[in-house]
């Protein structure tokens, strides 16, 4: 998150040369990573060194972090660097590190029986919106190592809280509602939406610190899932079922924005419904599923369905909703992705466990190998290997901010431009370029 400086002639032309070496170096090493997660992720019987509660980090480049799993250097909390974009890099995603650091000085304390001060979160809007109860009760919920700290709404209390965090899917004010007081207080923006439902944030430039987002190289990124190996597999015997049994349809789609779509998924849909049959449920087809009662519709999609669309509406760098975790893998159907790129659901998502589009020449041969795996149980239970070898788990997003606000060591960082970082990270409909 540094600026770029401005700089002489002279020292252009040796910044280009550093760029190129760093360039060639930094290629070489992502180029590696890759294949080292690419092995980790076919290797599924290899456990790595570092456990939490039984389970295994899935993707931490484990130079970062000493045997225990704790960062020896808390700068490691933060992202190592930007990602080029709209490129997908390989970058931590810091998530396990976050949930599960106790700053030196709070352990400290703990120890010795001294009592903490609680940190205050301000929460920009009402309970309604961010689902997250006034005072400590999540902290103590989630179980959060470090639970020190406090939830309020009132803005009173906000313009000395030790954080203010803004909601942004249209929600976020066209300028700050109060100027800014302490350098010490955290200003930090959360979006789980893809930049164009959102508001934009070039009233606040220079004023936030930390970014809350889908992307890996937010200060605190929020995925929906955080897929992490257990250190043993399963007994096989203990998920061994034909997960196809009952289920007679092939693919449901639950949509309800059919217009202004970026990621061009109608279209596609549209091909696809030439070549499958499609149950498109909600306001672009005609089907329907009460959306007041989703555990049903989730039912449903669970006894009856093969395959889920988890088609996005937008094609951003890192862009993925609650569609992959929630509506397909958590119903035993097979998600079919479309919106995120290749490189970079893999990287998230447990091995095997999906269909990207990118990966067939067009809608037909996709159709075609749907009908194959619609025939064939062996290769549908095939996508659900995975359950044998590791789980998705909740990111404790509200945890991960609370140990970081007690890090009294955290460099400080500012973010100079968070509407360019993050609209120009989609794509249109194009195609992934990798
Ligand atoms: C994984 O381990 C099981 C037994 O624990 C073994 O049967 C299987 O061959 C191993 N698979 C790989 C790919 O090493
Ligand atoms: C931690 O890492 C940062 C960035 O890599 C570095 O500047 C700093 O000196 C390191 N601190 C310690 C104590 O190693
Ligand atoms: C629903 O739509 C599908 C595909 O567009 C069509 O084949 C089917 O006949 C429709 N069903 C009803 C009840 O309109
Ligand atoms: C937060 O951002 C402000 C404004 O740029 C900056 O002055 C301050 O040092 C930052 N604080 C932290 C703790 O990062």
């Amino acid at each position: 998150m540094t600026n770029l400086t401005k700089s002489k002639p002279f020292q252009r032309v040796i910044t280009f040369v550093f760029t190129a070496i760093l360039i060639t170096v930094g290629l070489s090493m992502i180029l590696d990573s890759l294949r080292i997660k690419f092995q980790k992720e076919v290797d599924l019987n290899k456990s790595e060194d570092s456990s939490h509660d039984g389970l295994i980090l899935h993707d931490s480049s484990s130079d970062n972090y000493d045997k225990s799993g704790m960062p020896y250097n808390v700068t490691y909390l933060l992202p190592q660097k930007r990602i080029r974009t709209p490129r997908f890099e390989p970058v931590d995603d810091r998530i396990h590190l976050q949930i599960s650091h106790v700053p030196k000085l709070y352990q400290y304390a703990l120890d010795n029986k001294i009592d903490i001060p609680m940190k205050l979160l301000y929460f920009h809007g009402s309970e309604r919106q961010w689902y997250l109860k006034e005072g400590q009760t999540y902290f103590l919920k989630e179980k959060c190592p470090v639970n020190r700290c406090l939830v309020t709404y009132k803005q009173s209390e906000g313009r000395n809280a030790d954080a203010v965090v803004f909601l942004n899917p249209f929600t976020l004010p066209s300028n700050p509602p109060w100027p800014r007081r302490s350098v010490d207080q955290i200003w930090a923006m959360y979006s789980l939406e893809a930049p164009h439902n959102t508001n934009s944030a070039s009233g606040y430039r220079n004023y936030f610190n930390w970014t809350m987002t889908y992307r890996r190289d937010s200060t605190i990124t929020t995925p929906y899932f955080k897929f992490l190996y257990y250190k043993q597999p399963l007994p096989k015997k203990t998920i061994e079922t034909n997960l196809a049994i009952g289920k007679t349809k092939k693919v449901a789609w639950m949509v309800s924005n059919c217009n202004l779509v970026r990621s061009g998924r109608m279209t596609y849909a549209r091909q696809l419904a030439k070549y499958i049959n499609i149950d498109i449920y909600g306001a672009c087809g005609n089907k329907s599923c009460r959306k007041s009662d989703p555990k049903k519709c989730y039912a449903m999609i669970k006894q009856n369905y093969k395959f889920y669309l988890a088609f996005e509406n937008s094609k951003c760098l890192g862009y993925y909703t609650e569609k992959f975790p929630q509506n397909a893998l958590r119903n035993n159907a097979i998600p079919v992705v479309l919106g995120v790129s290749r490189a970079e659901i893999k990287a998230a998502a447990p091995p095997g466990s999906y269909i990207h589009v990118e990966d067939f020449d067009s809608p037909k041969q996709l159709a075609d190998y749907l009908h194959r795996i619609d025939k064939d149980d062996n290769l549908f239970n095939e996508y659900f290997r995975w359950k044998r070898y590791g789980k998705m788990t909740n990111t404790k997003t509200w945890c991960r901010l609370c140990s970081m606000l007690h890090e009294k060591s955290l460099p400080s960082v500012t973010q100079t431009d968070i509407d360019t970082w993050r609209s120009k990270s989609c794509i249109g409909a194009r195609k992934w370029g990798y």
